[in-house]
């Protein structure tokens, strides 16, 4: 069985101003982010959104084979946690090449991080945390004080990366 590292972010506590520079950085640099709101979640979008998610999923540990469209669809985008506003793309000469995907728990009380990714070729440029400062605000602009996220105990990068934000462990009874 996996022993899931599971973090959470209280995002009240969480600078922006630290995390801007790499938002404004990625902009000066040709990236645009948008939300699923503002793209319209249309169905090219949806497929868009499915085809990144995938890709970037074959290179968490373990996970396996992906869902199929119709899989995804069910599981992930038809369901009342889903929220397209929450739903950050950053997007380089019209191709999406990184997304934050966050959910909404109101029943436990916190947003939950469903994943991030961004396409290898742009990765280490600072670009999952330019999309997470956007997911951040998201979180806190709903009202919900607590992010939460699992991951694979070897998913370095995935690790790293909500370290580097602040997120810390979760409480051991949560
Ligand atoms: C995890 C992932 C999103 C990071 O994206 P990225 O844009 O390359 O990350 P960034 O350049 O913004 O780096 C952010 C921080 O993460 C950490 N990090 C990123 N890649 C890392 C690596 N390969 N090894 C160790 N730390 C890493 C660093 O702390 C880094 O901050 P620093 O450069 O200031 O030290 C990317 O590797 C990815 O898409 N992985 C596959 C999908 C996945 O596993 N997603 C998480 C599951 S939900």
């Amino acid at each position: 069985m996996v022993d899931w590292v599971r973090l959470e972010l209280d995002v009240e506590r969480f600078d922006d101003a630290e995390f801007s520079p790499y938002l404004r950085r990625a902009e000066a640099s040709g990236t645009r982010f948008a939300t699923l709101a503002e793209l319209g979640d249309t169905p090219p979008h949806l497929r868009a959104l499915y085809e990144l998610n995938k890709t970037c999923s074959a290179d968490i540990p373990d996970r396996g084979s992906f869902y199929s469209y119709d899989e995804y669809v069910a599981q992930r985008v038809d369901v009342p946690s889903f929220n397209p506003g929450g739903v950050v793309l950053a997007i380089r000469d019209g191709t999406w090449i990184g997304m934050s995907a966050t959910s909404l728990h109101p029943e436990q009380g916190y947003a939950f991080s469903e994943m991030t990714g961004v396409l290898a070729p742009h990765r280490g440029q600072g670009l999952s945390l330019a999309l997470k400062l956007l997911a951040i605000r998201f979180v806190r602009a709903s009202g919900y004080r607590r992010l939460v996220a699992f991951h694979h105990p070897r998913n370095a990068s995935a690790i790293a990366m909500n370290r580097r934000l602040g997120f810390t462990d979760l409480a051991a009874d949560d």
